[in-house]
């Protein structure tokens, strides 16, 4: 019989849900906090007495100092990238040393990836993190004699060989789209520092994870993008390329299912999307998908939204894509590096309920709560929410699989009473009576509990259900 147990955590919306917070909440009851898909195209914030702090590839708990920290398998690893980041982690004075683990199945990122990613990710909107490019490389394996994937552990066993085979992938990738020779030696050099710095993270033994659990280490498997950016699930070409739902973890995260015990879901109260695909409760619709990705997104950045928009007419505005505007600015919806719009919607609870049964979500933490009374200063005052989904004229209560289907999916909106929240409340049941409300429909329709809810930005904001 096992002697420890597993949880996973994952998104259930578009990413960016705000699971970095609620990691750090949780991971006090963790001995293993371990990623199991994605790379460095995950952007974590926590915020901390000394600021904000964004991780890309590393677990989400390194505040709390008693959790190990695993890389799966299933992750694709940005040498460089991770370099730097294990040295801002260091430089707050948080040990890395013993405490971070790397699958050595993992496999590398590598120049041309990025190169691919660049050329070809802005149809989808993707972050250019050469993810797509990555994870295809593990499928296809070769081209003729050539190796297109390469493992961590591969690299490190025979450094040589395989720097070689990632110059030769990226002269070849060159050649195919007819591209002017360019050099990559400089790139390799940093990977080459980047990879004896990460090699004492690096574990060998393929059944570490597997070991710990025996032993009675209690793991939590924490998602990275969320369920609607599933390679398969999602809103396929709109998505990211690895797998994201929960039943994932166990094969990125280097674990046998029998050791799962629940299934913990983070949703945002105001949800938002990063890049193009149907997104059926955005405000403003299409107008607002291609406003925030015009070239890319960079159009119509945060800087250029904070010197042209008034937040408070645009709240009063019966245009609901101005006041998605003014909610994207009043909730900070923009990419936390590269500062991009995110869209906006309403929460869709037809969406959520999907997701919650389709990963058999147990718990749910439903962030950034505080943001609804936003709403109380729009034009009616009250809370839009998609209750309802219409296809063809016809009820259906489950998100479409075909991308056309999805974008002729036509909402059905109710409006629920707003409130006033005292952010200093600690106990669910002195919410104000409208949120308890909204909250409790979530559950009956969802059928699954809550876990709790964020209350603002701060690493204590939150009430949890008890
Ligand atoms: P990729 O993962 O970089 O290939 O990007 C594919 C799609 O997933 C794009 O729409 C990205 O904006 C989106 N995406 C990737 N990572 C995240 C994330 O951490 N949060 C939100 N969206 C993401």
């Amino acid at each position: 019989m096992p002697k420890g147990y597993s949880d996973v955590l994952i998104g259930l919306q578009y990413g960016d849900e705000g699971k970095a917070k609620v990691i750090d909440l949780l991971a006090k009851d963790y001995d293993i906090v371990a990623r199991f898909n994605g790379g460095a195209n995950a952007g974590h914030s926590i915020e901390t007495d000394q600021g904000s702090i964004s991780l890309n590839q590393v677990p989400s708990s390194i505040f709390q100092t008693h959790t190990l920290l695993y890389i799966g398998s299933g992750c694709v690893v940005n040498l460089e990238k991770l370099q730097k980041e294990v040295e801002k982690i260091s430089a707050m004075k948080i040990e890395m040393k013993d405490r971070l683990f790397i699958s050595d199945q993992a496999p590398v990122i590598q120049p041309h990836h990025i190169l691919m990613d660049e050329l070809m990710g802005g149809e989808i909107g993707t972050t250019k993190n050469g993810i797509g490019p990555a994870y295809s490389d593990k499928a296809l394996r070769m081209e003729g004699k050539r190796l297109l994937t390469i493992k961590l552990g591969d690299l490190l066993d025979d450094p040589k060989t395989f720097f070689a085979q990632m110059k030769n992938n990226f002269i070849e990738t060159l050649n195919k789209h007819d591209l002017p020779a360019r050099d990559c030696e400089l790139t390799l050099q940093h990977m080459q520092t980047a990879l004896d710095f990460i090699t004492p993270f690096v574990q060998r033994d393929t059944l570490w994870l597997q070991k710990k659990v025996a032993k009675g280490a209690k793991v939590l498997f924490e998602g990275a993008q969320s369920v609607m950016l599933d390679v398969t699930k999602g809103c396929v070409p709109f998505v990211t390329s690895s797998s994201t739902v929960a039943g994932a973890a166990y094969v990125g995260g280097d674990l046998s299912p029998n050791y799962h015990r629940k299934t913990i879901g983070v949703a945002k109260a105001i949800m938002s999307r990063v890049g193009f695909g149907p997104f059926a409760s955005e405000f403003g619709g299409l107008e607002s998908e291609n406003y925030c990705m015009e070239e890319g997104g960079n159009s119509h950045n945060r800087d250029y939204e904070e010197r042209t928009y008034d937040t408070t007419a645009y709240l009063q505005s019966e245009n609901p894509f101005e006041v998605g505007i003014a909610l994207r600015m009043l909730g900070r919806e923009y990419g936390t590096v590269t500062r991009r719009p995110r869209r906006v919607g309403m929460l869709d609870l037809v969406q959520l309920t999907h997701a919650i049964r389709g990963n058999g979500v147990d718990l749910l933490f439903l962030t950034k709560c505080d943001l609804l009374q936003d709403f109380n200063k729009t034009k009616d005052g009250t809370i839009p929410l998609v209750t309802g989904y219409k296809l063809n004229d016809e009820k259906i209560d489950y998100v479409p699989g075909s991308n056309v289907s999805y974008r002729k999916v036509e909402p059905v909106v109710e409006k629920r009473d707003c409130f006033t929240l005292d952010t200093t409340i600690t106990e669910w049941e002195k919410l104000p009576p409208p949120l308890l409300t909204l909250l409790t429909e979530i559950e009956k329709k969802a059928k699954c509990k809550f876990l709790g809810i964020g209350t603002g930005p701060q690493r204590d904001g939150f009430v949890l259900k008890g």
